[in-house]
């Protein structure tokens, strides 16, 4: 039997084409975050947790998520791996979360961590957090997509967000 095998990035361009629809045909923010966590974690086997948070004030706070809760429900900015993607304003990528002592656990099975800034207007609104229960499961081509995720999110999610 033939395998036909893809070349490299074409499932993340198709999830990408996926979810970018998904978000542009919602009207409501809060549904189309629902739709992205749900299609990421839906169509990637090594996305455990997969969550939004948004920034309101200084504290990073968890809107919707597909996966176990987490505690963690409120970060201060400069928190954990998330807090810390926030006040750099950067991708960060952890291969192993029990060597990183920014951490915050969320789950004993939890071994890899992505966190995404969502940057409107050279400011952070939010940011998309995925956990791995497998090491180091986060590569060039989940940073890519997951950053093109954030830029469509963006500027939906800006229009809801309150002045502070
Ligand atoms: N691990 C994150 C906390 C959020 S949970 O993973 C859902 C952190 O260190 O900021």
């Amino acid at each position: 039997m033939e395998t036909r095998i893809d070349p490299p990035g074409r499932a993340q361009e198709d999830l990408l084409a996926t979810v970018v629809n998904a978000v542009h045909r919602e009207t409501d923010p809060v549904r189309a975050m629902e739709r992205t966590v749900e299609l990421l974690k839906q169509h990637v086997a090594d996305y455990t947790w997969v969550g939004i948070y948004l920034l309101e004030g200084t504290d990073l706070v968890l809107g919707p998520f597909r996966g176990k809760p987490s505690p963690h429900t409120r970060i201060p900015v400069g928190s954990g791996i998330c807090g810390a993607a926030a006040a750099q304003q950067a991708t960060i990528v952890v291969d192993d979360v029990n060597a990183d002592s920014r951490y915050l656990a969320c789950s004993m099975e939890t071994r890899s961590e992505i966190v995404v800034p969502i940057m409107h207007a050279g400011a952070v609104v939010g940011e998309i957090d995925i956990d791995s229960d497998r090491p180091a499961a986060f590569g060039v081509p989940d940073r890519t997509l997951l950053e093109a995720v954030a830029a469509a999110l963006a500027p939906i999610l800006a229009g809801q967000m309150r002045t502070q």
